[in-house]
Order: structure tokens, then C-alpha cells, then sequence
């Protein structure tokens, strides 16, 4: 670990258009694997009913929730299809190595936790 990026899973471990349940400390985080290749690394909760978005499904570059079928933009957190509203949080992803790798610091600005 370097620079607060701490390696979460490897690429393998997450299939094409799936998602699986990450633990970072203390925090449950989702990490998406897009149909274009890209991991993505977001809040596990879905913003607006709580639902586990681990239990969800991936489509193209989106996330659907379970719960009600809010949809959210894997890379930038923003809802895609109601009843979602709010953006979930997004966090910082490499690959290194075949590691995929998150940093809860320094997250984008969509979702930011103020303390
Ligand atoms: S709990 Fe996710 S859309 Fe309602």
C-alpha cells in the first residue's frame, strides 16, 4: 500500500458487466466491471432505499439496484434512472499488476463525504 491505495481484489476476480462486495476498514465499497473493460470502485449502498447494490447488476457501464431498479453510472456515480436521485459515492481505482486498487482519499466530487 502507498499513497492510501490499499489492493482490493485482482482483475479476475470481477467478470465482464458484474460486480462483487469489497471490505476496505470499514467500509463496504462495490467493484464494477464494465462491459468496456473498466473497474470502477463505488459506495455499496444504494442512495435511495439502502438496498445492497452488490445484490444489483451491471449493464454496459451501469449499475441497477436490486431494491427498485434505480440505476446509477458506474464511473461517475450519477443516477440514471429514478427512483434514484442522489449519485453514489465514486472512489479512486487503478489496475496495477492484474490488482485492482482503491484509494479512499481524495474521492470525485460526486457523492463526496464532508466530515
Ligand atoms: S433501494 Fe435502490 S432504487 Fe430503491
Amino acid at each position: 500500500m502507498s499513497d492510501g491505495w490499499v489492493t482490493v481484489c485482482k482483475t479476475g476476480d470481477v467478470g465482464r458487466e458484474d460486480l462483487i462486495q469489497v471490505e476496505v476498514g470499514d467500509t463496504t465499497l462495490i467493484v464494477v466491471h464494465t462491459k468496456d473493460g473498466r473497474m470502477c470502485a463505488l459506495a455499496s449502498e444504494c442512495t435511495h432505499g439502502r438496498a445492497n447494490l452488490a445484490d444489483g447488476f451491471v449493464h454496459g457501464s451501469t449499475i441497477e439496484c436490486p431494491k427498485h431498479n434505480g440505476r446509477f453510472d458506474a464511473i461517475t456515480g450519477a443516477p440514471r434512472a429514478t427512483p434514484a436521485r442522489i449519485a453514489l459515492e465514486v472512489f479512486e481505482t487503478q489496475v496495477m499488476g492484474g490488482d485492482v486498487q482503491v484509494r479512499l482519499q481524495g474521492q470525485s466530487s460526486h457523492g463526496r463525504r464532508e466530515a
